[in-house]
């Protein structure tokens, strides 16, 4: 199944856009879980605007589809500013991010998706203007070429990435507030897919959106996708309302199992267990059986079957743990591998 067809896939599909603009909540107060985030977000909002200030600049990370835009666009809208939204890989040169930043009006939010792929070229633009809101630009060329330097208003940057540790450290550095994101728990998923589906005029009931919560991988944008398709079951084969028998039918027809697993998570445990007996095997070793690439398997599979305890990475490679084996129904072998003290890098997930 190539990776764009994953119904459980963590990136942006072109039918999420307008799913997500239509459900994405516009204020804190609505926005559902990541408490932490919110209340302090909430203290530095409050204390720059009564400073009519600028807020400082924000670094938001963690995995996938947990928000990082809509927060983007919810600070704007507490401020009362307006956005300016791109991306790391759109910013080809350091003449686009010239451009982007000379249009910025006072206060404005300049929100930079997948920050660590901005060119070392284009981030060196970055620094001065994050630092002294001031664009360093060269006139001329040769022994005679020399820097003007150019004031810019005083805006706010949001960075995003699914990897902070991608990001070199100047720019790191550069950023006064630092935010990790987390997973959602099903309960607040839950309380996502009541919301979205309220919005959506969908009949629901709450072991049906239990059933959804806990089979997106604690990911609202994916809670928002099986929410669709559930409705999409709903209407053609019951009567529009979504409840517990009608999510299960409809995610077990699209192979999304009970943890929200779906057949190439599973192909990737499998090969574990059965071709290298659970691990360690190592990363690319593990791409080249299951023939997935190294890179999405690191940034796709990885984070969620990791969150759940189902493989660790160690020195040696990854390895399965008896919870995985206990969930596909095979038996974990009487020594564990991953109960050796292997378990060293399991927190360095960045
Ligand atoms: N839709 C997507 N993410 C959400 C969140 N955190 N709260 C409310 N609605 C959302």
């Amino acid at each position: 199944m190539p990776m764009d067809d994953r119904l459980v896939m963590t990136g942006m599909r072109p039918e999420d856009e307008e799913l997500d603009a239509s459900l994405r909540p516009r204020h804190l107060r609505e926005y559902i879980g990541q408490e932490k985030v919110k209340n302090s977000l909430q203290i530095y909002i409050s204390a720059a605007l009564k400073r009519h200030d600028a807020l400082d600049h924000i670094l938001l990370y963690g995995p996938p589809g947990l928000g990082k835009t809509t927060l983007a666009c919810i600070v704007a809208a507490e401020m009362g500013q307006n956005i300016r939204v791109t991306s790391g890989p759109a910013i080809e040169r350091p003449g686009d991010l010239a451009s982007i930043l000379t249009n910025l009006n006072q206060g404005d939010i300049l929100f930079i998706d997948e920050i660590h792929r901005l060119s070392r070229a284009v981030e060196e633009v970055l620094y001065p203007a994050m630092e002294d809101y001031a664009l360093d630009i060269m006139i001329g060329k040769g022994p005679t070429a020399r820097s003007m330097r150019l004031d810019l208003p005083k805006f706010t940057l949001v960075g995003a990435t699914t990897r902070a540790g991608r990001l070199s450290a100047p720019l790191r550095d550069r950023f006064g507030i630092v935010f990790r994101l987390e997973m959602y728990s099903p309960e607040e998923l839950a309380k996502i897919v009541a919301r979205s589906a309220g919005i959506l005029g969908m009949p629901f009931d709450q072991g049906g959106i239990m059933e959804i919560a806990r089979r997106s991988r604690g990911t609202p944008r994916i809670a928002n996708r099986l929410l669709k398709r559930v409705r999409d079951f709903a209407q053609v084969r019951a009567d529009g309302h979504i409840t517990e028998e009608v999510a299960k039918e409809s995610l077990n027809m699209q192979d999304v199992d009970l943890l929200g697993l779906d057949r190439i998570d599973r192909a990737v445990l499998n090969a574990m267990i059965e071709k290298f007996g659970g691990g360690p095997v190592g990363l690319d070793t593990l791409a080249a059986v299951t023939g997935e690439d190294a890179v999405t398997i690191e940034d796709v599979y990885e984070p969620y079957l990791m969150q759940l305890g189902f493989i660790m990475r160690t020195p040696r490679g990854r390895v399965c743990t008896p919870a995985a084996y206990q969930h596909l129904g095979k038996t974990p072998p009487a020594a564990s591998p991953a109960s050796a003290d292997d378990g060293v890098e399991q927190t360095q997930l960045f």
